[in-house]
Formats: structure tokens, sequence, C-alpha cells
């Protein structure tokens, strides 16, 4: 297992547990922790043992404050425009990522924080978190997709208002507008991001990819065109022995056991 400077890279069985680790600086992405998460990604591409990933934050204030305003305060434009740009291949790169990744949100996720957030699957948050797009008020706008995933996963009004405003909202109010799906005790909150990844670990691999695949390539898609993407992976999926594996299973009254294997 390789180390790195900005995260912490651990794996639990079947459960990559991925931790940005610049407490000092509220976990704020700078370049470093860009390089580091790709690099975390080509591992985790090559690595068929791991079935679903955690993003969370290391000490219990943030999970990420945004981009590194001490590193964009310098940048020139066409530098603040290429870190953007590789703040959006980080993205699309975990969008592609053919295992889920669940963001466990235990404190402070704003700007970057927020989007990163919404570069995953789907996120949980503790009691404490908090999110927002506060870019506006440091003369900027959001980079990382905050005008853009945003509006798709809470409506384009709620999204205005976040970004126009800078103002915070708590994990109660993200949930109710959609952005999280569940909210916990914060000291409940690792225990049951876990649990939730061992489900998704137990689940066959090739289905689990299908699904994430379906569901974002299919959204920008008009119905028919995305049902038509469905009809071809549901059929697809006959070429994983998982399907096979889980229909027996049910016949057979008995619990299904994926491999996992990806054909
Ligand atoms: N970049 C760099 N450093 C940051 C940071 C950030 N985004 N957020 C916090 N820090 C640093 C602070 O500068 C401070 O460092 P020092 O101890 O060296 O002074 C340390 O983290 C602790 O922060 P605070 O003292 O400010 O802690 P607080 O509890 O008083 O406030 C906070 C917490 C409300 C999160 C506050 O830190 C804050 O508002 N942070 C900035 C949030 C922000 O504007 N994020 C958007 C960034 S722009 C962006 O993300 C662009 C994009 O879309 C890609």
């Amino acid at each position: 297992m390789m180390t790195y400077e900005n995260i912490i890279f651990e794996k639990d069985g079947g459960i990559a547990v991925v931790k940005f680790n610049r407490p000092k600086a509220l976990n704020a992405i700078n370049t470093g922790v860009i390089a580091d998460l790709n690099g975390v990604l080509d591992q985790v591409e090559k690595d068929s043992s791991i079935r679903v990933m955690i993003l969370t934050g290391e000490g219990d204030k943030a999970f990420v404050a945004g981009a590194d305003i001490s590193y964009m305060v310098n940048l020139e434009p066409l530098k603040l425009r290429e870190f953007s740009a590789s703040l959006h291949e980080l993205g699309f790169r975990m969008e592609a990522l053919p295992i889920p990744i669940i963001a466990c949100v235990n404190g402070f996720a704003l700007g970057g924080g927020t989007e990163i957030a919404l570069a995953c699957d789907f996120i949980y948050a503790s009691e404490d978190a908090k999110f927002g797009q506060p870019e506006i008020n440091l003369g900027i706008i959001p980079g990382f997709g905050g005008t853009q995933r945003l509006p798709r996963r809470v409506g384009k009004g709620m999204a205005k208002e976040l970004c126009m405003t800078g103002g915070l909202i708590s994990a109660r109010e993200a949930k109710e507008i959609g952005l999280v799906n569940k909210v916990f005790p914060a000291d409940g909150l690792w225990e049951a991001t876990q649990k939730t990844a061992q489900v998704i670990a137990s689940k066959g691999r090739f289905s689990l990819r299908a699904i994430k695949h379906c569901i974002d390539s299919g959204y920008n898609l008009d119905l028919r065109q995305g049902c038509a993407m469905e009809t071809d992976q549901f059929g697809l999926c006959k070429a994983s022995p998982d399907a096979e594996e889980g229909m027996s299973a049910f016949l057979e009254k008995r619990k299904p056991e994926f491999k996992g294997e990806l054909k």
C-alpha cells in the first residue's frame, strides 16, 4: 500500500477508506491532494478486491473546507482555470470509477468540499456537518461542479440560492433538499457508513458498475435513450457469473455469494 502526503489510504477488506489529511488547513484541497487522490484512484482501479470506497476527513472538524485559498490567492487567471480543470478531471474520474464511492461528511464541506462530495455516489453526514458554496464571498464562483452537479442534485433554485448567498446549511437542511441521503449523530456516522459500505461490498461487482453507469450517464439523456442504455446493461449482466449466482441462489433458497468478477 502506497503512502501519501495529503491523504490517508487504507484497505479494510473490500472497503477502501480515503481520508483527507490536512487537518490544520481543515483539509483544504491543493494540487498535492489532487495528485494523491489520482494516485489512489490508479491503485483502486487495478485492485479488484476493492468493492467500495469511503471518502472522509481526518480530524473532527472538517470533511473538506474547500479549495486551498492560500494556494489560489496568487494564481494568474489561466493557472486558476487549470486548477479548476484538474478538479473537474478528478470528479469525472471518480464518476467513472467502476465501484461506488460514499462521501462520509464529518464536519465542514464547503465549496470544493460540497463539490467533491457531489462527485461521490451519495452522501452520509453527521449532525454537525455544514454544507455550502461560499466562493462568492471570495469574489469567485464554484469551480468544481457547484454550478453544475449541485443544480442537478437539488434543483436550480436551491443551487442558485446557495451559490449566490454563499450561506451555509446544516446537515438536516442538506437532507431536506436532497443533497444528503442520511444524517447521523457525530459518533454514529462512521459505523453507519461502514455498515452501508459492507452491504454494497457484498453485491455483484458487475451490477454495481452497471447501476452507477446507467444512473450517471443516463441522467442527462432523454428517457428513451436512457432506457435503451439500461436495456443493454441489463442484458450484459448475464456476462458476469454474478447473475447466474444471484438467480440460482434465490431459487435454491440460499444467500448468494457474489465473486465480483468483471468479465
Ligand atoms: N483554504 C485554505 N485554508 C483554509 C481553508 C481553505 N479553504 N479553510 C480553512 N483554512 C485554514 C484557515 O486559514 C486556518 O488556518 P490558520 O490556523 O493557519 O489560520 C485553519 O484552516 C482553521 O480555519 P479557521 O480558523 O478559519 O476555523 P474556523 O472554525 O474559525 O472557521 C470555516 C471554519 C468556517 C470552515 C472557515 O475556515 C472558512 O470559512 N473557510 C473557508 C471556506 C471557503 O471559503 N471555502 C471555499 C474555498 S474556494 C473553493 O472551494 C473553490 C472551488 O469551488 C474549487
